[in-house]
């Protein structure tokens, strides 16, 4: 199956007057056409900058240090801003869970689509423009009347919806959703994932889905990749690597909680996640992990493949480190 989307050694900064933060650290993965990848980690892990630079969105004091980011064989980040615009919705699209707060209150849904519709070369007669929009929107399960309508008269969920419509207005090859559902109530979460489901299905676009819940994320994706401090830990086939996950990180994640957010918390406390300014040396998970060895500490773990399109940035799977490895207990290690 062909890459849509390739992303390769991709490093973004943030310049902040304390320090260089490298919020994504050299993440390389890549998107099949139509593949459904699920992208997880905790808080502050680069999730959100991923998509941002692949959307070419990042605003300063954020920057692409460097690294390629191929969407159909085209390198983005060498595109001119004019070039990138016109991507944009024609081939790459985002819906983000603050959308939904993009929308003008005071103007009717037929006219914010006909506008963004019109600033990217479509220009349509108010019939076809009428048919266009009934089609978009219900591809999302809302009414045609839905055009006619102001977003203040629209619920969270429908107003989700809207903005799902418009990204896919286009028939971008790639949907980039980050966290489309989070500030929405669990009821209308699952009907807004069936419908992006429906809409990829029917597009045959590919879906990059960033969130928390390990539920939604099982329900939805194929593949998934895991983060972990500016970095790519794992990735492989969904069920695979939630029956057999090869990270300590991974694995903690995976353990019985229902929710990421309680996991964080039982791996180290939600409001502790390394430092993005100040990252550990060596593996960066290695102050956290149970299984930590002294080679750990020093030397960052290449990422390689573990099983069958399973790969993982882990000693432990390094037989020649773990045949001379000196174990330390956390607590050891702490003392360090
Ligand atoms: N404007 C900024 N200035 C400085 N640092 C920033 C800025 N925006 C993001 N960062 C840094 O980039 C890192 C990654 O942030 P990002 O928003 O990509 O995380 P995320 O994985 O999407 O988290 P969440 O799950 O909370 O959405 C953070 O640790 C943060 O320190
Ligand atoms: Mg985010």
């Amino acid at each position: 199956m062909n890459s849509i989307l390739q992303v390769n050694d991709l490093r973004v900064y943030f310049d902040t007057p304390r320090a260089i933060v490298k919020a994504v650290d050299g993440v390389t993965f890549d998107i099949k056409t139509g593949e459904r990848f699920g992208l997880i980690g905790e808080s502050g892990s680069g999730k959100s900058t991923i998509a941002l630079a692949i959307m070419r969105l990042v605003r300063a004091p954020g920057r692409i240090e460097s690294g390629e980011i191929l969407l159909d064989g085209e390198n983005l980040l060498t595109l001119s801003d004019q070039e990138m615009r016109r991507r944009r919705l024609n081939k790459v699209a985002m819906v983000t869970q603050g959308a939904m707060n993009s929308l003008n209150p005071v103007i009717r849904i037929r006219k914010q689509f006909a506008d963004g519709l019109e600033s990217h070369g479509v220009n349509l007669s108010n019939e076809e423009m009428g048919e266009r929009l009934a089609d978009l929107l219900a591809r999302v399960g809302l009414k045609p009347n839905v055009a006619n309508m102001y977003p203040h008269e629209l619920s969270g969920g429908m107003k989700q919806r809207v903005c799902m419509a418009f990204a896919i207005s286009l028939r971008p090859s790639l949907i980039i959703a980050d966290e489309p559902t989070s500030a929405l109530d669990v009821v209308v979460q699952r009907q807004v994932m069936q419908t992006l489901r429906q809409v990829q299905e029917d597009l045959g676009s590919a879906v990059i889905l960033i969130g928390h819940d390990m539920g939604l994320m099982a329900q939805f994706a194929s593949r998934v990749g895991v983060m972990y401090a500016g970095k790519m830990v794992e990735e492989g086939p969904v069920r695979q690597m939630f029956n057999r996950p090869e990270h300590p990180y991974t694995r903690l994640l995976m353990e019985s909680l229902p929710s990421l957010e309680e996991k964080e918390a039982l791996v180290g406390g939600k409001g502790s996640p390394p430092s993005a300014a100040d990252r550990p040396r060596g593996c960066v998970f290695h102050p956290r992990c149970p299984y930590v060895m002294d080679h750990c500490i020093d030397v960052e773990p290449v990422y390689r493949q573990v099983h069958p399109n399973q790969f993982a940035a882990c000693h432990l799977h390094d037989p020649e480190v773990v045949s001379k490895a000196v174990a330390l207990s956390p607590v050891e290690e702490a003392r360090k």
